[in-house]
């Protein structure tokens, strides 16, 4: 077993204990879980060379610069910079723990883990979202099990879907379940379970009620909102009963597992199809995504509970660039849509518009046609945002001069947020045609809302601190590069890691030369003049290397790369990513081109003895600053003595930058 593996056995291990995955078992999932495969689940990915790119999950981009190496097994985005292995993307993406990412991972590839029942003190030790998770966990199995096994729940929860038409498959696809009716039959059994009231509460899954807990959908039938990766975030409830004067729908409250705004409902079971069909249909509610599901359209998903947001498309947009809106043929169905329609072409997506006939609700529309009519349907109906606009205004405006002239104005101000330039003049020319207006005219009313537009961004922009300082990243910035100190901590790590146990380096000792491997060489530099670095993951590293290295390991790049501190792992990555063959430190001035490796003897001292002049003239400067106070207190001998110091580290930095030679650029 690899040495990495053993690591990631001791870390968790020390992981509060929480939950054991036996080494092998991580070895397993590490070698089959594929990349491509397990990224390709969440973004969009397309060949291009060696590699995969596709829109980056992690910050807001319109161009790809997320890139995916299936041969090195990791990923880097050129945008934003974070990176990491396959463990890590879930880690990262899910926010999940080491050991859940790992958990997650063994369930996609069918591998199994033995876990360890939690105690009740672990159960209380764990952190807060894990145990919000867990919670909601524990409630989606407590409802999906009273719809199946449990008489009232048979007898009502499922005895009211099979009414609707939905059958078993539907239902299991979606874990839709029942809360019992009796109103704390749920808080009871999870606080008999071990979970705590705080959490119940913080999830919304129970409420207090004097001293007792009550069930927030006590006699509804529930609807879990799931994660991409499948874990549920929350819960909408629908009441069975017409006459009952309770919101049809109650769903969970914001908490800090699940937001409503940045999830829509059905994303985890239609994301495939999504991808395949390259296309998503947006529908209203919760059974209008499982009826079209059940009706072999898969690529659907709901904005339940809120009208659309930028993060919901943001999230689809990572599927696809085409979204069809399928609302109720009624006012909301098409005011909503006229929303939609703007924040959809805002994001630089494709949008089209199916109203369904009066009166019927994608729900109802399917289930009264078949599989195949339905589809018809779909691919028949659906029209462009422009038409679409345009049939619905013109109904409206008809001889009304005003009325039509608002009608422009509004059909211009959906082409003026169209990003893309060719897009916006290509719907120009349309919209001229359809609307017998001249293109000179539109395009002079387009210019000016985006004149208007951009001037606002402007002013917020202006007004907006935190437009100045950029959300700072989860990750543990990689490098600022302006600290020239750590850009040889950086090159030095980085030449160990590549070439310590693979390569040796030719120095020249008087009276001979001596060949020596890398590491051996550099951990002998630094050792005999006791040097540590200074950046704390280049330290963690080195540390870590040098006591590997002790235990005569061979220490190798991917043990780094799959490192379970997602610090050490991401970094590590960059550092590969670096274009290093001719590194910008060595190479300003040379006229040829040599490799790296072919100057490994030049690079590997200079490096290390650049290294090594940088921290002296950081000792220069809190030599000089304490000689500057000792001076202000008159204090004679230590003067004498700090100054001494001072020379003498000055002579051996000129030394020092002597023996670099004039080839490095000065820091
Ligand atoms: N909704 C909600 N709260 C309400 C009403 C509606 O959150 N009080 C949301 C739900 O997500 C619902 C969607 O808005 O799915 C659409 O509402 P509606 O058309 O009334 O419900 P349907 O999903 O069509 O449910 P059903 O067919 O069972 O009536
Ligand atoms: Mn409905």
């Amino acid at each position: 077993m690899p040495q990495n593996l053993r690591n990631f056995a001791c870390t968790l291990q020390k992981d509060k204990q929480r939950i054991m995955i036996d080494p092998a078992t991580i070895e397993k999932i590490l070698d089959t879980a594929n990349i491509v495969d397990v990224i390709g689940d969440f973004v969009s990915l397309k060949k291009r060379g060696v590699n995969y790119v596709g829109l980056c999950p992690f910050h807001d981009e319109k161009t790809p610069s997320f890139t995916v190496s299936p041969s090195k097994s990791i990923y880097k985005c050129f945008g934003c910079g974070r990176s990491g292995n396959v463990v890590g993307f879930i880690m990262e993406y899910e926010h999940l723990s080491y050991p859940e990412a790992l958990r997650y991972l063994a369930k996609k590839y069918h591998i199994e883990i033995e876990e360890k029942e939690l105690t009740e003190d672990e159960i209380r030790e764990q952190h807060e979202s894990e145990s919000l998770s867990t919670v909601t966990e524990f409630a989606k199995k407590y409802f999906t099990d009273s719809l199946f096994n449990n008489l009232e729940g048979i007898s009502i929860g499922l005895s009211y879907f099979r009414e609707r038409g939905f059958n078993q498959e539907t239902l299991k696809t979606f874990d839709i379940g029942y809360c019992p009716g009796k109103s704390d039959d749920f808080s009871k059994a999870a606080l008999k379970a071990g979970y705590k009231k705080e959490y119940l509460i913080k999830t919304g899954l129970s409420m207090e009620s004097g001293s007792r807990l009550r069930d927030r959908f006590a006699g509804r039938v529930i609807f879990p909102i799931h994660s991409l990766s499948g874990r549920v975030l929350g819960f909408g409830g629908r009441v069975l009963k017409k006459s009952e004067k309770t919101a049809k729908y109650v769903n969970s409250p914001e908490s800090p597992l699940y937001h409503k705004s940045k999830i829509v409902y059905g994303i985890y079971q239609a994301r495939r199809s999504i991808l395949s069909s390259d296309k998503c249909y947006l529908v209203e509610g919760y059974t209008d995504v499982l009826s079209l599901h059940q009706n072999g359209i898969e690529n659907v998903v709901a904005s339940s509970g809120t009208s659309l947001t930028q993060d919901q498309i943001r999230l689809i947009m990572r599927f696809t660039r085409n979204i069809t809106i399928l609302y109720d043929g009624d006012p909301a169905g098409i005011s909503a849509s006229l929303r939609g329609i703007d924040l959809i072409l805002e994001q630089g997506l494709n949008v089209k518009v199916l109203l369904l006939p009066e009166g019927e609700d994608p729900d109802s529309f399917s289930r009264n046609h078949s599989p195949s009519e339905l589809k018809n349907y779909l691919e028949k109906n659906e029209e462009d945002f422009i038409h679409f606009k345009t049939q619905l205004l013109a109904e409206e405006a008809k001889t009304d001069p005003i009325k039509q002239a608002r009608m422009i104005q509004s059909i211009v101000g959906s082409i003026a947020v169209i990003p893309d330039n060719i897009t916006r003049s290509v719907y120009l020319k349309e919209c001229s045609n359809l609307l017998n207006v001249k293109e000179d005219t539109l395009y002079f009313e387009i210019n000016k809302i985006r004149r208007k537009h951009s001037e606002k961004k402007y002013r917020t922009f202006r007004h907006r601190e935190e437009d100045f300082n950029p959300p700072v990243p989860k990750q543990q910035p990689a490098i600022k590069e302006t600290d020239q100190g750590e850009e040889y901590e950086k090159q030095l790590i980085r030449l160990l890691l590549l070439y310590g146990s693979s390569k040796s380096i030719t120095i020249k000792t008087k009276p001979r030369q001596e060949t020596v491997p890398v590491a051996e060489y550099i951990l002998r530099e630094l050792k005999d003049d006791e040097l540590e670095l200074d950046h704390p993951v280049f330290r963690k590293i080195y540390e870590e290397y040098v006591r590997l290295h002790e235990q005569n390991r061979n220490v190798d790049i991917k043990h780094f790369v799959n490192h379970a501190d997602i610090n050490i792992s991401s970094l590590v990555i960059s550092l590969i990513y670096e274009p290093y063959q001719i590194s910008k430190i060595w190479s300003r001035h040379d006229n040829h081109l040599e490799t790296e490796e072919m100057k490994l003897s030049q690079i590997i001292p200079k490096t290390i003895l650049s290294f090594k002049r940088r921290k002296i003239e950081k000792i220069l400067q809190k030599t000089s600053e304490e000689l500057k106070e000792a001076q202000a207190k008159e204090d004679k001998e230590k003067e004498n003595f700090l100054t001494e110091k001072f020379m003498a580290l000055n002579d051996l930095k000129k030394k020092i930058s002597l023996a670099i030679g004039p080839r490095t650029i000065q820091p």
